[in-house]
């Protein structure tokens, strides 16, 4: 089968030959139809994760997939041969830019019936990130206000549904150009971070909740315009102990994260909110639940363009190029292709 894997940090991925994966007992064996492509391939491939997540190399790069099971480990009951699943498979498993790709069947969840594989393959990561801060993390609940950073991006136009969904008021960002599309996917207050003051335009507005898709200026801009008591859940960083303590570093690690954090957490003190780290894990139950509501017209996948799978190096340089609306993916399938070249 054909695969790209990363060699050594910093060398772009590479396509190879590589066996067939044989499913271990917990996992099944999925031909993938499309995976998407995100911002943290590129940081595994760039290194900047191999202090707190060491992987060993080579290994086969691509997080999230959609495709169809053809076989299944000996101690898998629910999921049968045949089957339209799609995924999210973590760091540290072999990854999903692969034509085959082996996944603990916990997490896998069946897909979408209302959308095609290409489609379904633009939610797990998206969608994952949406419900770990709204849901898991945010307990966001009907009546909150909510503000969504990057409205239109692959997180924001997930993460703006999946709010209002939930009964939220929801402000978003977006450069001028996605004012339009942030209004269609339901957001109520569109602001343009490339002209408007975000605490003049939310006027006062109290926040329970942001989620923070930028870090830097943005992330303590957004401390300010939060509710005493209120959170921002971060997903590019900084890392704080609270984070560290779950996924169980080092202390030299730990001191690190303190560090690299002090600022936000000072900040967030002074002004009586919490700032959190989410990093997203696999959860096949969660997926379930979204496939609900993608089948129910609640969630839609927003999918910028899609590449044939042997462009996977340049389908990441698109994402990683900026003004990508929602998703990019690369497919096996031809009749799927958007963009060719
Ligand atoms: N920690 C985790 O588990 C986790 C999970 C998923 C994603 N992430 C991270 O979250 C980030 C977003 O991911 P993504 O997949 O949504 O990326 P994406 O599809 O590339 O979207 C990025 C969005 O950010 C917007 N943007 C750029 N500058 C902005 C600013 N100053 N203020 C507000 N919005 C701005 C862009 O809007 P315009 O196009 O309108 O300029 C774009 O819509 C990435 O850094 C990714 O690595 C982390």
């Amino acid at each position: 089968m054909k695969a790209f894997v990363l060699e050594k940090y910093g060398s772009a991925l590479r396509q190879t030959e590589m066996p067939v994966p044989i499913p271990a007992p917990h996992e099944v064996l999925v031909r993938m139809v499309a995976a998407g492509l995100n911002h943290a391939d590129e940081r595994l491939r760039a290194g900047e994760f191999k202090l707190l997540f060491p992987i060993d190399l080579p290994k086969v790069m691509g997080g999230e997939f959609a495709g169809i099971v053809v076989e299944t480990g000996s101690a898998v009951t629910d999921i049968t041969v045949g089957e339209k699943v799609y995924g999210y498979v973590g760091l540290f498993a072999a990854g999903t830019l692969s034509e085959f790709v082996s996944v603990d069947a916990r997490d896998v969840a069946r897909a979408p019936q209302s959308l095609s594989l290409s489609e379904a393959a633009g939610l797990p990561v998206a969608a994952l990130t949406a419900w770990q801060a709204l849901v898991d993390m945010g307990h966001t609940a009907q009546g909150d206000t909510v503000l969504v950073h990057g409205g239109t991006g692959g997180v924001g136009s997930v993460a703006i549904q999946l709010a209002k969904h939930l009964g939220a008021t929801v402000a978003t960002t977006v450069s001028t150009k996605n004012i339009d599309a942030a209004r269609e996917l339901g957001a109520d207050i569109v602001i343009d971070y490339t002209r408007d003051d975000l605490a003049q335009r939310l006027g006062g507005t109290s926040l329970d909740l942001v989620l923070e898709t930028q870090g830097g200026t943005t992330l303590l801009n957004s401390l300010e315009v939060l509710r005493p008591g209120g959170t921002a859940i971060g997903i590019t960083g900084p890392p704080e102990p609270v984070f560290a303590r779950r996924i169980g570093v080092n202390r030299v690690v730990r001191l690190a994260i303190r560090a690299m954090s002090a600022r936000v957490r000072r900040r967030a003190r002074r002004l009586g909110v919490t700032y959190r780290f989410l990093f997203i894990t696999p959860d096949g139950a969660a997926l379930q639940e979204v496939a609900k509501l993608a089948d129910d017209g609640v969630l839609r996948p927003i999918i910028d363009h899609v590449r044939a799978f042997d462009q996977a190096q340049t389908a990441l340089d698109d994402v990683l190029a900026g003004g990508t609306r929602g998703k990019v993916l690369v497919t096996t399938d031809p009749n799927s292709v958007t963009t060719h070249g």
